[in-house]
């Protein structure tokens, strides 16, 4: 089979977006525009991705620094979309064939393009347009009687007549590689806008007798770019709900799927219900029948079955075991790891902290650096002093302890297998297995105790 080189064109300065980052960098649904289309380039098994760049080119390049077998090819002049393809040209496998995707149509489904890189290897110019309502700014796609087509025109080129034909061109095409080069060296600039246009290629190919297969595809949103803010706003909204159905034709519920967003990968088992406003970052795996709440946000995170994160809640690089409970209104940090059945509820935050089977650590508490055993009870208000501002320490709570309300474990400090610390107590020296320890000072009681009184104004 031929090799499969992919050009994506992105020099364009992408001066609507009124940014100072390069157009490509916006993203849609958290990823820069330009990975999706290099995702899509590596999907269809390209040997080759070619990215033609210009205004901002050390800013994307090193956005994509460790992303792997990528030639970026510097436009340093925007002479136009041929003059564009003809840089890369050199860079590409001449026996292959191309596909010329563009840096700011970042939704192309990997469907739409299998058969023009099929009908490419075929010895085919492939060419995908969409029909649209507003065809305006658009290169019309045009046919003859028999409906096959001839050329396209660009909007400024174009006579009245053509100006009111509603199937546009994409700008995506695959054609083999060594007629593409001929037909590119053959481009002049002689026209409206003065540009060296990739669109004259197909009257060049109808000139030498190369079939031109025309690919419509029925989605706009699919090869749509970005120019402006309102845009790329209607392509996030877009690809969204693509998203939710996703979620929703894997068996997952969404209250709402226009309240969902998803900025990455979400796996996800059974009669999982996500109600509104979540948003799921990284990639996040849902065991079955797991339940979240309105307004949470999880990243990089793994839930287990039968969970249930109550609204308002973050968790974000944790590990979270079966049937646990969390939230309202919760914080779990990077390297949080709790077993199954643990209840954590409102206005608690752990970061580095382990937490076994069954403990509860149910309000107003920060667990940083702390291993915590089973069965352990964490009372309201419980801090662990774990930086001595320079350094982090470790607090290890054994199983079946009790932690009273409002008590500092001062680390590095262990509350040893059963023990028991009362409320308030301040804890900086290790507490044996089955003790009490009990920090707080004595009551001191004074009988009709008079208050400091305001001196009286003369
Ligand atoms: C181009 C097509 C038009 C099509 C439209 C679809 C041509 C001549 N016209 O029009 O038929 O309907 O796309 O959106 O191809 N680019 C470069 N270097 C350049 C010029 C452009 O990399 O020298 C890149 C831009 O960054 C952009 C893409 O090519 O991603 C398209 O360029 P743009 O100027 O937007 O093309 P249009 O004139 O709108
Ligand atoms: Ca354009």
């Amino acid at each position: 089979m031929q090799q499969l080189s992919v050009v994506i064109l992105a020099a364009g300065k992408g001066k609507r977006m009124v940014s100072d980052m390069p157009k490509v960098l916006h993203r849609v649904g958290g990823q820069p525009l330009l990975g999706h289309v290099l995702a899509t380039a590596s999907s269809l098994e390209a040997a080759t991705r070619v990215v033609v760049y210009g205004y901002g080119g050390e800013a994307v390049k090193a956005a994509f620094a460790s992303e792997a077998g990528v030639v970026w090819v510097d436009q340093a002049e925007q002479l136009g979309t041929g003059h564009a393809v003809a840089q890369a040209l050199p860079q590409i496998e001449e026996s292959g064939v191309v596909l010329v995707l563009y840096g700011d149509v970042p939704l192309t489904r990997l469907e739409t393009l299998q058969p023009l890189v099929a009908a490419a290897r075929q010895g085919k110019l492939a060419l995908l347009t969409v029909e649209l309502a507003d065809p305006h700014g658009y290169g019309r796609i045009v046919r003859n009687g028999a409906g096959q087509v001839r050329r396209i025109v660009e909007e400024k080129d174009a006579t009245p007549e053509e100006r009111s034909l509603h199937e546009i061109n994409t700008g995506i095409l695959a054609v083999s590689a060594a007629q593409l080069r001929g037909w590119v060296s053959q481009l002049t600039n002689d026209n409206a806008q003065g540009e060296y246009y990739l669109t004259d290629v197909i009257a060049l190919a109808v000139h030498d007798g190369v079939a031109v297969e025309p690919f419509t595809v029925t989605e706009p949103a699919e090869v749509l770019g970005v120019n402006d803010r309102r845009q790329l706003a209607e392509l996030e909204r877009f690809y969204q709900r693509r998203q939710a159905d996703t979620l929703l034709l894997g068996g997952v519920t969404l209250l709402d799927p226009a309240r969902v967003d998803l900025r990455g990968t979400v796996v996800a088992g059974k009669d999982v219900v996500v109600d509104v406003n979540v948003v799921f970052e990284g990639v996040v795996r849902l065991g079955d029948r797991v339940r979240i709440g309105p307004f949470c946000v999880l990243k990089d995170a793994v839930i287990g079955d039968d969970v249930e994160i109550q609204s308002h809640c973050r968790v974000e690089g944790a590990e979270v075991g079966a049937g646990a409970q969390i939230g309202p209104f919760a914080r779990l940090r990077p390297d949080t790891r709790l077993a199954a059945g643990v209840h954590i509820g409102n206005f608690v935050e752990t970061k580095k902290t382990s937490i076994g089977p069954g403990s509860k650590v149910n309000h107003l508490t920060y667990l940083g650096d702390a291993e915590i055993g089973a069965a352990v009870n964490v009372g309201a208000g419980t801090i662990t002093c774990n930086y001595d501002g320079a350094n982090k320490h470790k607090t290890i709570v054994e199983d079946g302890a009790f932690i009273g309300s409002n008590s500092s474990l001062v680390a590095p400090v262990r509350i040893g297998k059963g023990a028991t610390v009362g409320a308030g107590s301040s804890v900086s020296r290790d507490v044996p297995e089955g003790g009490l320890c009990l920090t707080r000072p004595p009551r001191k009681d004074v009988a009709n105790w008079q208050r400091p009184v305001k001196p009286k104004q003369s």
